[in-house]
């Protein structure tokens, strides 16, 4: 199932977001896709909120994992600067994969890595302030947290 939404400014993203974070649970993942600063990190704000974090998300783009405790853990990842899928491994990606929500920036740089089944996000830059948002989920368990989303 693939659902398109076009946001108007970065609030609507985060908002589209937070509408996910309630939907998730531990042990979901989620592979964000797309251009530089297409809102990626803004989206994953949104989703922290959603999830009941109340700690300020920030890009783990030098830390390659970010873990945020709450209600339902997050683990933010982004692996844009990693040099091999083998530092990800000694990071402990798969001690993340049970107990926490996994969002993932740049996910198609390690698609060998990934579970079976993950909600697959794109970001595209249309202007500059209009984003395209394509989720793609491929099995009913995703379908069915993706059917009620709303900006
Ligand atoms: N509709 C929109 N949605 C989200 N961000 C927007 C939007 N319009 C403008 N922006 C701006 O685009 C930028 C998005 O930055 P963000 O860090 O979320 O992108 P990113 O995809 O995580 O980038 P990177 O690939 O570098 O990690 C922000 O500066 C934000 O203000
Ligand atoms: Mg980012």
């Amino acid at each position: 199932m693939e659902l398109v939404f076009e946001t108007q400014n970065i609030e609507q993203t985060e908002k589209l977001g937070k509408s996910l974070g309630k939907c998730l649970s531990k042990g979901d993942f989620v592979a964000l896709t797309g251009d530089l600063g297409a809102g990626k990190t803004a989206f994953t704000k949104g989703v922290a909120k959603g999830l009941g974090i109340k700690d300020d998300v920030t890009s783990p783009t030098f830390t390659i994992i970010n873990e945020y405790p709450g209600p339902v853990p997050l683990a933010h990842m982004d692996v844009y600067r990693l040099k091999s899928l083998q530092e990800l491994e000694n990071i402990g990606f798969d001690d993340y994969l049970d107990g926490y929500v996994v969002v993932m920036e740049w996910a198609d740089k390690v698609k060998e890595l990934l579970p079976e089944d993950v909600l697959w996000i794109d970001f595209k830059v249309l202007d500059n302030s209009h984003r395209q948002i394509r989720f793609v989920s491929s099995s009913p368990y995703y379908d069915d947290k993706i059917r009620e989303l709303s900006i």
